[in-house]
């Protein structure tokens, strides 16, 4: 299948490739599944009625319209399919859960933002998550009561809802949702050359049944050829005797980050200098931790011919972060390509670790708090989302730095047990860099969870397993 016919699928949930913009509210409903008969029943009729969206089904224009998707975790799979259940076809990270004390450490899931803090998913006592897009809130929580209830077999266990921003900014006040990976063999990836080179991925980077940056497949779930006796899945390539579950699907991380807007703008205007103007002025040092303006638009100021795209920009000439610091959280999320003798190398590796954003912010008026409800897909958890989190944004000593992390969603850490604090953020300047000292985070985890995103057809097999 083309890159292009994948974006008008009838067979992948539209979220991987709609971020619904038309519909302002969106509702996030973790259930459990009570009864499995009733649950598959229920199921059964949303795929026959394709109430469950796929990509084929455009972005509503009409302002009544809505959209349904949904992805399991492993427990919720476990139960749909019993005996049928492989787990050792699934990557180790979602079986696993993303609460486990080596994973913590991985993510940065400690001091503040340990489990033991968090509202939901410190334990899994969830099967799922259903996500109701909708032009008002409520309207998206009544789908959300509608659906999940002991008629059809499944209880909701916690709702958190996320709503689209009308300026497209996230709670800081920074564009957000710019820069994304580019499917290859989609009409955006023929369009703009430039574009492809840079953030351009083969399809099997965010969808399973597609060769990856490495030329194969990515590994797929599995289940049994008996799990599927209306044949709705094809044979596995690794295992022709069992079914690919995988086929079509996503691996969905999901985090829920509160984000401490007050105390973000506090600590820049005491970091401001006197004068409060130019490259010390809060606006100015904030751009600099993000590693964008406020706007949207690069820090290195871009050729004219390119002056009115935001994303055709590596960091070749600036290698030592005098525009954009190498710190900052778009350059240690995506570091893209540096050095001009290894460019081409280091491009081709930051390509293996990308994500696909569908994250929207969040504000809850009762506890007075607002934040992002960030979702994002990859072929795999453990090479792209964990990755980026770990070895780049909670990385100590990326590429040189010390005693610091990403400035926005790394995890500061105070001197203690006879190690030196990781609390610094360095800006470079000539004659003199600024170093930023005692940063305190800004960005609190309250819950998260791995999922998976199943295809139409694998939810078809879901919902008639025996
Ligand atoms: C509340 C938390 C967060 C805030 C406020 C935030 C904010 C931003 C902003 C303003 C941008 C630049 C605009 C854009 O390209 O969309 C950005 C980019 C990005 N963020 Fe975050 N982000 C947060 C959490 C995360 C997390 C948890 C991850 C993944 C571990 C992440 C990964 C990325 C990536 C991959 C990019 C694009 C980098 C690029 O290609 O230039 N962000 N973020």
């Amino acid at each position: 299948m083309t890159g292009e016919a994948l974006t008008e699928s009838p067979d992948i949930q539209g979220l991987l490739f709609r971020g619904y913009k038309t519909l302002d509210h969106a509702a996030y409903g973790l259930f459990r599944i009570d009864d499995r008969r009733a649950f598959q029943t229920w199921l059964r009729r949303r795929v026959e009625r394709e109430e469950i969206a796929p990509a084929s089904q455009r972005q509503p224009e009409d302002a009544q319209a809505h959209r349904l998707n949904i992805a399991f975790t492993a427990s919720g799979l476990e139960t749909l399919l019993g005996s049928h259940w492989m787990p050792e076809s699934f990557e180790p990270a979602f079986v696993e859960g993303m609460v486990r004390d080596h994973r913590s450490r991985l993510l940065g899931d400690v001091e503040a933002n340990d489990p033991q803090h968090w509202r939901w998913g410190r334990t899994v006592d969830f099967d799922g998550l259903l996500i109701a897009f909708a032009p008002t809130r409520a309207e998206a929580e009544h789908l959300l009561a509608e659906h999940l209830c002991s008629a059809n077999g499944a209880s909701r266990v916690e709702t958190l809802y996320g709503q689209r921003a009308k300026d497209g900014k996230e709670a800081f006040g920074f564009a957000d949702g710019i820069s994304q990976p580019v499917i290859e063999g989609t009409k955006r990836h023929r369009d703009r050359p430039e574009e492809a080179r840079l953030h351009g991925v083969p399809a099997g980077e965010m969808i399973l049944g597609y060769p990856d940056g490495s030329g194969r497949l990515p590994r797929s779930p599995a289940t049994s050829a008996a799990a599927d006796p209306a044949g709705h899945l094809v044979p596995h390539w690794e295992w022709p005797e069992r079914r690919d579950l995988g086929r079509n699907g996503s691996y969905l991380v999901f985090r829920q980050l509160a984000q401490d807007t007050k105390g973000f703008w506090d600590y820049l205007s005491a970091a401001a200098t006197e004068q409060g103007e130019g490259e010390d002025s809060a606006q100015a040092l904030a751009e600099k931790m993000v590693g964008r303006r406020m706007n949207g638009t690069s820090m290195e100021p871009l050729p004219k011919s390119r002056s009115d795209e935001n994303n055709l920009f590596d960091f070749i000439n600036d290698e030592k972060g005098l525009y954009c610091p190498v710190g900052s959280h778009i350059r240690r999320s995506n570091p893209r390509a540096t050095g001009t003798e290894t460019a081409q190398k280091s491009l081709d590796v930051t390509l293996r670790h990308r994500i696909l954003r569908r994250g929207r912010n969040y504000k809850d008026e009762a506890r007075g708090e607002v934040g992002l409800q960030f979702l994002c897909f990859n072929a795999s958890i453990a090479r792209q989302f964990e990755f980026i989190q770990a070895s780049w944004c909670n990385n100590q000593f990326f590429h040189g730095l010390q005693r610091e992390v990403d400035p926005i969603i790394g995890t500061p850490r105070p001197a203690g047990n006879g190690l030196d604090s990781v609390d610094r953020y360095t800006i470079p300047r000539r004659p003199y860099r600024r170093l930023l000292a005692g940063l305190p985070s800004f960005v609190t985890v309250k819950g998260g969870g791995y999922f998976f995103m199943p295809a139409i057809s694998a939810l078809r097999c879901l919902a008639g397993a025996p």
